[in-house]
């Protein structure tokens, strides 16, 4: 399975796990690298120094090569991406702003730099930039994404740019995989598949309501945090979407656990978010409610109170593998559909992968 990303990565498969905040943690990404695709670390919105530990964490658990992802827009964003330079990481991933400073000073060091983006004008800014790959995310995807479907995105960036493009949204099996390189792209990135996982962090409450869940069983709305964000569609999410105004003194009271977490101090936070302006500080009030509602999913479990990104493809997760035992399942599964288009066999005499998922339960 040698494609233009196996290569510029040096890894055996073209497959990653999406660099999920507070979710790809070292464990993970080291399982994802030691298996033979690229794991990626999600730096969210963590302290400089939490960035740093896990990065050598991660060099403790592979000596394989790994990224790390830092969205640049949120807190802290700008400094984690620093920490990645520092320290060296071999792929940079970066999403919600602009990356032609972490390209120069990665090059520098012989590292690569792949930009996450949702539209035409991204990705072609990404390539303008020194890019050496985007992820592009489809509108099936987990999280922020934009209103183009991975059909028609991935065909169209893959006319357009030098560069390899890594498909993400919609992709959790070997067909979804096998259907990305068709359309153009040169691997995957995968979330919601590689946190329903024995190494995903969440509650188990999550892990098993993710099983159950169906296709369309995700709610894409920008009334999470301002920006057009997909959603597991559960209760807090639906509430969520449905209030018509934001509960403030809820949100006041969270700002100091929030200033913690960051180990930002408080008023630091509050000026800082009152000088984004009105629009950015219902953004920034409505993605403290996320934060405290996603560290329910690990914590507690609760269904009721608890909320995390999921993609569409959600509907095509049925069983909860440790990640050494999913990536081999990804290959086979991939290895059989190329090997049933080789030899134009129909679907329905082929030996089907699906098989074990037409007898999942759906609720
Ligand atoms: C729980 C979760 C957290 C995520 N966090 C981030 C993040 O911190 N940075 C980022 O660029 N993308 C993040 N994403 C989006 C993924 O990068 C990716 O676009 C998406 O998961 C692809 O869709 P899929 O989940 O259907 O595979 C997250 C996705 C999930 C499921």
């Amino acid at each position: 399975m040698k494609t233009a990303i196996t290569e510029l990565f040096g890894i055996d498969y073209p497959i990653l796990n999406a660099g999920m905040g507070r979710v790809a943690f070292p464990n993970m990404v080291a399982a994802v690298s030691n298996a033979g695709g690229l794991g990626v670390y999600g730096a969210g919105s963590n302290p400089p120094d939490v960035t740093r530990a896990a990065i050598r964490e991660i060099r403790k658990l592979t000596d394989k090569p790994f990224g790390a992802n830092a969205p640049l827009a949120l807190p802290n964003g700008m400094a984690n991406a620093k920490v990645m330079l520092e320290e060296g990481v071999p792929v940079i991933n970066y999403s919600m702003g602009k990356g032609d400073w972490i390209v120069k000073a990665a090059h520098a060091y012989g590292g690569k730099v792949v930009a996450s983006v949702s539209d035409v004008r991204l990705a072609q800014r990404a390539e303008v930039h020194g890019c050496d790959a985007v992820i592009a995310a489809g509108y099936e995807a987990a999280g922020h994404a934009g209103d183009i479907g991975s059909f028609v995105l991935i065909p169209r960036l893959a006319e357009l740019l030098n560069i390899p493009i890594i498909a993400a949204g919609g992709v959790a099996n070997g067909a979804g995989l096998v259907g990305a390189l068709a359309l153009g792209a040169a691997g995957v990135s995968m979330g919601t598949r590689f946190w329903v996982t024995q190494e995903g962090p969440m509650h188990a409450n999550f892990k098993n309501k993710a099983l159950e869940l169906d296709v369309q069983d995700t709610i894409f709305s920008d009334r999470f945090d301002g920006i057009p964000c997909r959603q597991m569609k559960t209760a807090a999410a639906e509430r969520m979407v449905n209030a018509k105004m934001l509960n403030v003194w809820e949100i006041f009271l969270n700002s100091f656990t929030i200033a913690k977490e960051l180990k930002t101090p408080w008023f630091k936070l509050v000026k800082h978010t009152l000088s984004l302006g009105p629009r950015q500080i219902e953004s920034m009030m409505r993605m403290s409610k996320m934060l405290q509602m996603h560290g329910l999913t690990m914590s507690t479990g609760d269904l009721d109170k608890g909320m995390t990104a999921s993609g569409q493809s959600v509907g095509l997760v049925h069983d909860l593998p440790s990640i050494a035992e999913l990536m081999k399942t990804l290959i086979a599964e991939a290895e059989a559909v190329q090997r049933r288009l080789a030899a134009q066999i129909p679907l329905n005499e082929a030996p089907r992968f699906q098989d074990k998922v037409a007898s999942a339960p759906r609720t």
